[in-house]
């Protein structure tokens, strides 16, 4: 256990007490609690409802603040423009160390996000039009983001790194009217022709799709007339007064497509009011961020630790961001550290691959850096090993700095489960215990009862509604409440098994669907057989995750090929070359193992728990076998794994 350092809980928001008095009042009348907490938003219209949701299956509806009117773009830019206009909103720093930062002020903010919101209105957007954004990591990204708040469009960020063929399932599936993307982007010193994905993409969808092109390195693109549009170009030709819509805090704010454990990735829908109000007090209490302070999540806009904090929380907050373009080892694995010296970074926010890969890389990149002025770190994404942990703790904090260990999902919209810096004792890999107005309980996976035991273990579900949940699955309300709400009646079910311990910290133990979670990002082992199963060679495959020291888990598949197909070492390569190619590099496999059959029950179901343990090394504990149609299938699969040792 490591105690919260006495002098930070004297100057924290809040302290242990404050902390057991806020949580109770959360839940003993969350009414009355968020009716309260709605207010550090400003609304145009306030709300007189708060909480109006139910989790009952086949009648899921989630409402808060569900008539009052407001803008997100006006909460994170024109309420601050008064008292803190010549501050610094966000903070650019590019991926040369040599190109210089910029400091974009919130009235500098405010010209830009204006002039974007009037060119987008100028190609026909209009409220509820959805608009995607295929951006790097550059201030335009953000510009975007509240450029569709202020006009009523919803955003939906396709991370940079996909390919075309997931861009274009995501403009097809959200009807997205305008896509705006870049020329180029420059990461780690190479550059990744954005555009050219683009025009990919655009093959694929109706040429209706309007393509708004950022110039931001200048690069050589082709062009399509009448389709491409130079944004920059017309941002500054537009006016930079552009009013703020009105909109209902049930509108949606944005679409994020996440991968579950079937089928096509699914659209998230976040709402304006509720997601808001908690993106901004996680913000907040997490990170326990004060006026002034330097706050930097390294995360990219495209998943949903951008959206939050990035963009949303810290500039409803009237806060300082800093928005990085790079990556963690370039020029050197100093890269993170020399950022937070340069900009006096505050409160530090980063995921736990971040982190084991630079441990390898030695101290002394750390440590020629002053880091004096860190007083928050964070971590995201998967539970963190403990050495993670010492190293994060020691060589970056210096043993001063508290860690906060956030849980959260794409679908929870901010953090549920996450220590309070100057409140809860921390146990390193433990994301400890709720957030104000959460409600973890453990689930027995098997009867589905909650198990009422302080010291257990079961799958994770929540029990109670929160304002940043997401509110449907796009254009699939069904499917919502199939995913998350029909296993268990009654609870919205995360798809995470977890341990409780007897003093009532929660250890996430890891995804208990087919989601594997490869450098925190999150892959339906679907998705990559679908896409092996698309190459002409491939008869059959299944993909399981397994432990990978960097990755944390990294993609195992098993792959059968069609009759008269050589396995041969050139094919494996073209396979993971085509995974790259269909979903993107993120997704590109760790290790293929050829399958001459794959471990199926007799009514055909593959038994994954087998190919689990098999790419585990874990031969012993294979279970109960008989039921294979099969089973010298797994001799086989075993022998090969051995071969390759
Ligand atoms: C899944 C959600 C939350 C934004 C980034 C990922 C895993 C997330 C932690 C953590 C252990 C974690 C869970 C979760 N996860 N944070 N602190 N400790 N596991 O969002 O892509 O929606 O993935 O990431 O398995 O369900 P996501």
């Amino acid at each position: 256990m490591y105690p919260v350092p006495a002098d930070f809980a004297a100057k924290a928001h809040v302290d242990a007490a404050k902390y057991q008095e806020m949580y109770a009042a959360s839940v003993n009348d969350p009414e009355a609690f968020w009716g309260e907490h709605g207010k550090r938003l400003d609304w145009m219209q306030p709300y007189s409802k708060v909480k109006n949701t139910t989790f009952e299956y086949g009648k899921v509806d989630i409402k808060w603040y569900e008539d009052g009117v407001l803008n997100v773009a006006y909460n994170c830019i024109d309420r601050h423009l008064a008292t803190r206009g010549d501050q610094t909103a966000i903070i650019f720093e590019p991926d040369s160390p040599d190109t210089p930062a910029q400091y974009i002020t919130y009235n500098e903010l405010s010209d830009k996000v204006n002039r974007m919101a009037n060119v987008l209105l100028s190609q026909g957007v209009m409220r509820g039009d959805r608009v995607v954004i295929y951006l790097p990591m550059i201030p335009e990204a953000a510009y975007a983001m509240l450029a569709c708040a202020r006009i009523g469009a919803v955003h939906s960020i396709v991370f940079a790194g996909f390919s075309p063929d997931a861009l274009a399932n995501r403009i097809n599936d959200s009807g997205a009217k305008v896509v705006i993307t870049a020329d180029t982007a420059p990461r780690g010193g190479r550059r990744t022709a954005l555009k050219s994905n683009c025009d990919a993409a655009l093959l694929h969808c109706s040429d209706k799709v309007r393509c708004l092109v950022v110039k931001h390195t200048g690069d050589q693109t082709t062009w399509v007339q009448g389709r491409d549009v130079d944004v920059k170009y017309l941002m500054e030709h537009a006016s930079p007064d552009c009013p703020c819509r009105p909109m209902n805090a049930e509108d949606p704010l944005f679409v994020l497509y996440t991968s579950g454990s079937t089928g096509k990735p699914k659209g998230v829908v976040h709402s304006s009011g509720g997601y808001l109000v908690y993106a901004s007090m996680t913000h907040q209490y997490t990170f326990d961020y004060h006026e002034g302070d330097v706050y930097w999540c390294t995360a990219d806009v495209g998943w949903v630790t951008g959206h939050s904090y990035i963009v949303y929380g810290p500039l409803a907050n009237g806060g300082t961001t800093l928005m990085f373009e790079g990556v963690p080892t370039y020029p050197d694995a100093g890269r993170f550290w020399a950022v937070c010296e340069k900009h006096k970074v505050n409160q530090f926010y980063t995921a736990p691959t971040a982190i084991r890969s630079l441990m390898g890389q030695g101290k002394d990149f750390v440590t020629k850096y002053d880091l004096s002025s860190i007083k928050v770190l964070g971590s995201v994404g998967e539970p963190i090993n403990p050495e993670a942990w010492n190293w994060y703790n020691e060589v970056v904090g210096k043993g001063k700095c508290p860690i906060v260990d956030t849980w959260w999902q794409t679908e929870t919209g901010g953090h549920m489960l996450t220590p309070l810096p100057g409140a809860t004792a921390l146990k390193p890999g433990s994301a400890t215990t709720p957030f104000f107005g959460v409600q973890p309980v453990l689930l027995d996976s098997t009867t589905g009862k909650e198990i009422d035991e302080t010291a257990a273990e079961g799958v994770l579900a929540i029990k109670d509604s929160w304002p940043g949940q997401m509110r449907t699955v796009y254009g699939d309300h069904e499917r919502f409440m199939q995913t998350y709400f029909s296993d268990f009646k009654g609870y919205y079910f995360t798809g995470d098994g977890c341990r409780r311990d007897k003093d009532g910290y929660y250890w996430i133990t890891g995804r208990v669907d087919d989601v594997i979670n490869v450098s925190g990002h999150r892959m339906g082992t679907a998705e990559v057989e679908s896409a092996l199963v698309a190459h002409a060679k491939v008869a059959e495959a299944a993909v399981v995750g397994y432990p990978h020291d960097l990755k944390g888990q990294g993609i195992y598949c098993y792959v059968t090929l069609m009759n008269d197909v050589e396995p041969t070492d050139a094919l494996r390569k073209e396979l993971e070359v085509w995974v790259r190619t269909e979903i993107g590099p993120i997704a590109k496999p760790d290790l293929i193992q050829w399958a001459p059959g794959l471990p199926k029950t007799r009514s055909g179901k593959i038994m994954r728990r087998i190919l689990r343990k098999i790419a585990e090394n874990d031969f012993g504990s294979l279970g109960d076998i008989s039921t294979l149609a099969d089973p010298s299938v797994v001799d086989e699969l075993i022998e090969n794994r051995m071969n390759r040792g």
